[in-house]
């Protein structure tokens, strides 16, 4: 699915202020391929993506999927709209009173499954996530890398043209994020999936990503391919992320190299 943002803009009102989060926004994400939306707290990330995956409206501008206007749509054609959005988050917002198998089931039983389908395809979203027969484990016993990967399969069980991710691996230690994002890459390969994510990772960019705009206090002030930016960012907000990434690489190089004078061997995987 090809989605088009056009001038969108956003503003919450609480008694207290009024916050534009989202400033004259127009991004165009291309089909099938992997976005990176990186920004700092507060830039306006989530806003966007709540936007673009139709939960919230925006106050001007308009949304497009495949070229048709889905912003401001009648319920009953948002709920089917819907159906072709997966989303994960942070937080993986699991029903802990629910299997893992029947967390990825549920939104299959929403959408009018037959049981005998329900069953087959939860089996093979559980294998897919590499999560084979864990249907009846209960969400607790799982680690954060699980339950990412039972929010993927839950998210994409439906089988959506798309897959909105806000900060999906945040909560992950770096091996897991890893291994969350080579998932993701993976399914990719395999579907025909336009994939968002929402990232204050530069390295999730880095690792997973073929294009990536950069937002900042509401603003897109940055935005090309991932090669593109990394080679010759033009925003000092990029350039602020991209300097983070590479002076925590040279502090595993130095570290490394420490390691090694002091005799040892390493293993730089
Ligand atoms: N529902 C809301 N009501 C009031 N203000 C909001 C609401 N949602 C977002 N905001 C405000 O909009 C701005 C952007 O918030 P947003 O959550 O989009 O940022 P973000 O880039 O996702 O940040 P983070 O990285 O911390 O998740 C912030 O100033 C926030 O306080
Ligand atoms: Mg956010």
């Amino acid at each position: 699915m090809q989605i088009k943002l056009e001038h969108l803009n956003k503003t919450y009102t609480t008694k207290r202020a009024s916050v534009t989060a989202v400033k004259d926004i127009s991004l165009d994400f291309p089909d099938n391929a992997i976005i990176g939306i990186i920004g700092k707290s507060g830039a306006g990330k989530s806003s966007l993506l709540r936007l673009a995956s139709l939960l919230e409206t925006p106050d001007k501008g308009a949304v497009y999927y495949d070229g048709k206007r889905v912003d401001h749509l009648p319920k009953k054609e948002l709920n089917r709209r819907r159906l072709e959005i997966g989303m994960i988050f942070q937080n993986f917002n699991l029903f802990s009173s629910r299997t893992a198998g029947k967390n990825v089931a549920f939104p299959l039983e929403l959408a009018g499954w037959n049981r005998r389908d329900i069953d087959a395809r939860v089996h093979e979203m559980l294998a897919l996530v590499g999560l084979e027969g864990r249907e009846r484990s209960p969400i607790s016993t799982l680690s954060g890398g699980q339950k990412q990967r039972i929010a993927i399969a839950r998210a994409l069980a439906p089988k959506p043209s798309i897959l909105f991710c806000d900060e999906a691996t945040s909560a992950l230690d770096p091996q897991t994020t890893h291994e969350i994002l080579d998932l993701i890459k993976k399914i990719h390969a395999n579907m025909n999936l336009t994939v968002v994510m929402i990232t204050h990772q530069m390295e999730v960019v880095r690792d997973a990503c073929q294009y990536v705009a950069v937002i900042d206090n509401g603003y897109v002030v940055e935005r090309g391919t991932v090669s593109d930016v990394f080679k010759s960012p033009e925003h000092s907000v990029t350039r602020e992320f991209l300097s983070n990434i590479r002076q925590k690489e040279l502090s595993v190089e130095s570290a490394i190299a420490y390691l090694q004078n002091q005799g040892y061997e390493v293993n730089k995987k």
